[in-house]
């Protein structure tokens, strides 16, 4: 359930968030099953421009720590750009503009002197079209850690290792470290992406449709990864998928023309959304 609720907070956070917010709209609180959620994202008030056209429009939403959230909604409504904008993987793209707040671990991401570097190693990203580097399974999952600063082979051997035995690949790889990860199946050229995520330590692991190109079988295994990771790590994908929304998160957001129509606990979303627009959606009647 989404509450708006001040009355548990101490009287600064009160004031702070009373100066953050516009007038019109109280600050949301994720609360499940009764307990309130820490929320390691908050978005407010996001608008977001490609030169003069307007992608997102006024979106605020809470993502909780230590959970998966789907994002969901018909082609081109804003999601991957929603996504993007979580670890400024837009800032690459030219004439793009962002307007509003994103708060991740208490700090404002595009405050001018934000380390996107670090930025980017805290929030990791997995996209569609898994994109391994023209180089070694091994030095792939590496590539992070290194350009990090790690130089030690022994320590180096061991993330590898565990970020492969995380990404649920190591028993395929491990006698293939030194072949070229382009020799790997798709799903297996995706996990890897994922261990290369991983390698680096993230919080928050954004993934862009990481099954959409696979076979149910890799689909299935994305999956079970999601379900181990979930324990560890924020997750946030966006799925084209209702079925694997609905089996994976435990939150969902529906867009729609680049705002944000609804957002909630899955179930509630799956079973009983607040509006049509969502139901429409989810149903299969549009998109
Ligand atoms: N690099 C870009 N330059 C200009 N416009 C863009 C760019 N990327 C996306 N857009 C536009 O922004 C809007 C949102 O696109 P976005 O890719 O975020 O949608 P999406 O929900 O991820 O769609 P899909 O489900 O097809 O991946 C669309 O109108 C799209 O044309
Ligand atoms: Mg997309």
């Amino acid at each position: 359930m989404v509450t708006s609720s001040l009355q548990s907070r101490p009287a600064k956070v009160k004031k702070r968030m009373a100066q953050d917010r516009q007038p019109e709209e109280p600050p949301k609180t994720v609360v499940k099953d009764g307990k309130m959620e820490n929320e390691i994202i908050q978005v407010k008030h996001l608008n977001f421009y490609y030169g003069p056209s307007q992608a997102l429009f006024d979106v605020s939403m809470s993502i909780p720590e230590k959970r998966v959230t789907a994002l969901i909604g018909p082609s081109g409504c804003g999601k991957s750009t929603f996504i993007r904008v979580l670890n400024r993987m837009n800032d690459i793209i030219d004439n793009t503009r962002v307007e509003g707040k994103i708060i991740i671990n208490g700090k404002d991401i595009y405050q001018p002197g934000t380390d996107v570097v670090t930025l980017r190693k805290n929030v990791g990203m997995v996209f569609q079209k898994s994109n391994p580097f023209p180089k070694s399974v091994y030095d792939n999952v590496a590539y992070g850690p290194r350009l990090h600063g790690l130089k030690d082979r022994r320590k180096l051997d061991e993330v590898v290792h565990r970020s492969l035995e995380r990404s649920a690949l190591w028993s395929e790889v491990k006698d293939r470290l030194s072949d070229s990860a382009m020799d790997l199946s798709g799903g297996q050229q995706q996990r890897l992406c994922v261990a290369r995520a991983l390698a680096v330590n993230p919080n928050i692991l954004l993934m862009d449709e990481p099954a959409s190109a696979l076979d149910p079988r890799s689909t299935t295994k994305i999956e079970d990864l999601i379900g181990e990771l979930r324990a560890e790590y924020t997750i946030v994908i966006v799925t084209h998928n209702m079925q694997q929304a609905a089996r994976v998160s435990d939150y969902t957001g529906f867009f729609y023309e680049g705002r944000l129509i609804e957002f909630n606990e899955t179930r509630k979303i799956f079973t009983n959304p607040d509006h049509k627009q969502t139901e429409d959606y989810i149903t299969g009647r549009f998109g």
